[in-house]
């Protein structure tokens, strides 16, 4: 028996993909010139969190952040844009994966490079802050199915991790 209201039915990957967009200014910049990477974190974890919001149909919060790549700098002046989509569901987590890419300002007919990736996941909760039950995702594309498939992969390795620190601390 459970406490909480029924699952809603799913909704597809599309319903919930967000994109925020900002130029980045002299006042995100590091000690090196570019952008520093906290700032990058903020606004992945802004996006991400938007996606889950959406998704789910309510309050999510972040429960990790499991992985944050950051492939190529980010300058002064790029239009930079965080993609966000809901990649698996749990009964009550979400993972979501996010593209941060960036227009350079110096180069703007070319390609947007991709700056960043990260993976996230986000627990829906109540208003108490326990966890609720989340609408499963519904993968519409080959790339949708992937990502849902690997993600699967991520959680097992997180939850395999989790129970090995565990154990170790016990012994
Ligand atoms: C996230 C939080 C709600 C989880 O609560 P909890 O009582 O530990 O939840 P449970 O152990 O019942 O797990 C609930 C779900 O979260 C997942 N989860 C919990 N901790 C996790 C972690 N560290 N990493 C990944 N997933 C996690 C569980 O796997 C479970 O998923 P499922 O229901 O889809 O199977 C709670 O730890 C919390 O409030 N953390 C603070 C969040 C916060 O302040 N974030 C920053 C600001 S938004």
């Amino acid at each position: 028996m459970t406490d909480h209201p029924a699952v809603p039915p799913g909704k597809p990957t599309s319903y919930s993909r967000v994109t925020l967009s900002r130029i980045m200014t002299a006042v995100d910049v590091n000690l090196y010139g570019t952008v520093h990477g906290g700032v990058l974190m903020k606004f992945v974890d802004d996006v991400a969190g938007a996606a889950a919001a959406r998704h789910s149909g309510g309050t999510a919060v972040t429960a990790s952040i499991d992985e944050i790549v950051f492939s190529e700098p980010v300058r002064v002046g790029d239009l930079v844009h965080a993609h966000a989509q809901v990649n698996w569901t749990g009964n009550t987590s979400m993972e979501v994966g996010v593209r941060v890419v960036a227009e350079r300002w110096d180069s703007a007919e070319d390609e947007p490079v991709r700056v960043a990736t990260a993976y996230l996941v986000f627990v829906g909760v109540d208003v108490g802050g326990a966890p609720r039950p989340v609408r499963p995702v519904l993968p519409e594309t080959p790339d949708d199915e992937r990502r849902f498939r690997e993600a699967e992969i991520r959680r097992a390795h997180r939850l395999a991790r989790r129970r090995a620190i565990q154990a170790h601390r016990a012994a």
